[in-house]
């Protein structure tokens, strides 16, 4: 067995934690993870609602029981923070709060017994999170899917374990035993994976996310702001999205003359070449849509097989 602080900390089989992946990420999925010994975070879209969080949290626990989180975005809650008091309301063992300075919200979940989580895209954000009080922090390289910041993995992840005095997860392109081998031995103390679920038949979403995912290669995605303009989703201006490129992407990333109120004319989310399929390197690593708790016993098994070869 995969023995990690992050096992030890939270009673959990193997050392991997579900991505909060809006959009995709509901109850079904979040409660797959935590069956197979991971646990699963929920993953709040900015158009999520305190409803929707209860629904699939008693989806997550009839599925996987109590072992669940839920992610939120930082910067949505300054102007309005009713998500996380309903998030709170579900007594999550984890509250990930990332993209922003986390400091205002840190000792309310504490207060409400959750452990705070924030992914790190580079040091200067490990300095803000940790002044702020989390508990473990993620670091999160570029590429990833979904929003994320421009430093790989590997140099983050050797940069945020230098200097964190946190515990520290892994994400961005894991999604075999090998990658979750390399992190583990590099002092990780596991990863966070959310691409190498994207094909699984627990995520929702429309059926050509998962499919556009196994046809992907890792050479097939974009990191772009487009997508945020044209649903108009004011994230901040210094995270893009790693999304799979499309007819979409092809006609207007990196316009930024272009009217924000013609790129919501052009997207269309029924369409897979004009709807977002936000998606990581790791898309190219992702051939079948499997089951999700076999998604995650597979990596671990691999892992530890791998590390295995360096005992003794
Ligand atoms: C479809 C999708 C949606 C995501 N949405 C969120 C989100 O709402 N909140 C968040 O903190 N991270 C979000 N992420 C980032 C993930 O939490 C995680 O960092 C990432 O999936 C890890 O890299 P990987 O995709 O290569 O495994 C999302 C990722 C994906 C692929």
């Amino acid at each position: 067995m995969l023995d990690t602080w992050l096992t030890r900390e939270l009673g959990l089989g193997v050392p991997i934690l579900g991505a909060p992946m809006g959009g995709r990420a509901g109850g079904a999925l979040v409660g797959e993870v935590s069956r197979a010994g991971g646990l699963g975070l929920l993953g709040a879209a900015r158009y999520a609602t305190p409803e929707w969080i209860a629904r699939e949290c008693a989806v997550a626990r009839d599925v996987g029981g109590d072992g669940f989180g839920i992610g939120l975005m930082t910067w949505a809650l300054y102007d309005d923070d009713t998500m996380l008091g309903a998030a709170l309301e579900q007594r999550p063992r984890i509250v990930s709060l990332s993209f922003g300075d986390p400091a205002p919200f840190v000792e309310r979940v504490h207060a409400a017994g959750s452990l705070v989580l924030s992914q790190v895209n580079t040091i200067e954000d490990l300095r803000v999170v940790e002044a702020a009080g989390v508990d473990l922090v993620v670091a999160q390289g570029g590429e990833a899917g979904g929003h994320t910041g421009h430093v790989g993995t590997l140099p983050l992840v050797q940069e945020i374990l230098e200097a964190s005095r946190v515990p520290v997860i892994a994400a961005g392109g894991i999604a075999t035993g090998r990658g979750l081998a390399a992190v583990l031995a590099a002092g990780c103390e596991g990863a966070m994976i959310g691409t190498a679920l994207l094909a699984s038949p627990e995520t929702v979403g429309p059926d050509y996310a998962r499919s556009r995912v196994v046809e992907a290669a890792s050479t097939d995605t974009v990191y772009t702001s487009v997508f945020d303009r044209a649903r108009n989703q004011p994230w901040p201006h210094r995270w893009g999205g790693r999304a799979l490129a499309n007819a979409f992407t092809r006609e207007w990333d990196g316009r930024d003359d272009v009217a924000r109120a013609d790129l919501e004319a052009a997207y269309d989310a029924a369409d897979p070449e004009l709807g977002v399929v936000y998606a990581g390197q790791a898309s190219g690593l992702v051939h079948d849509s499997v089951p999700a708790g076999r998604v995650v016993t597979a990596i671990a098994a691999d892992a530890e097989a791998l590390l295995r070869r360096y005992r003794d």
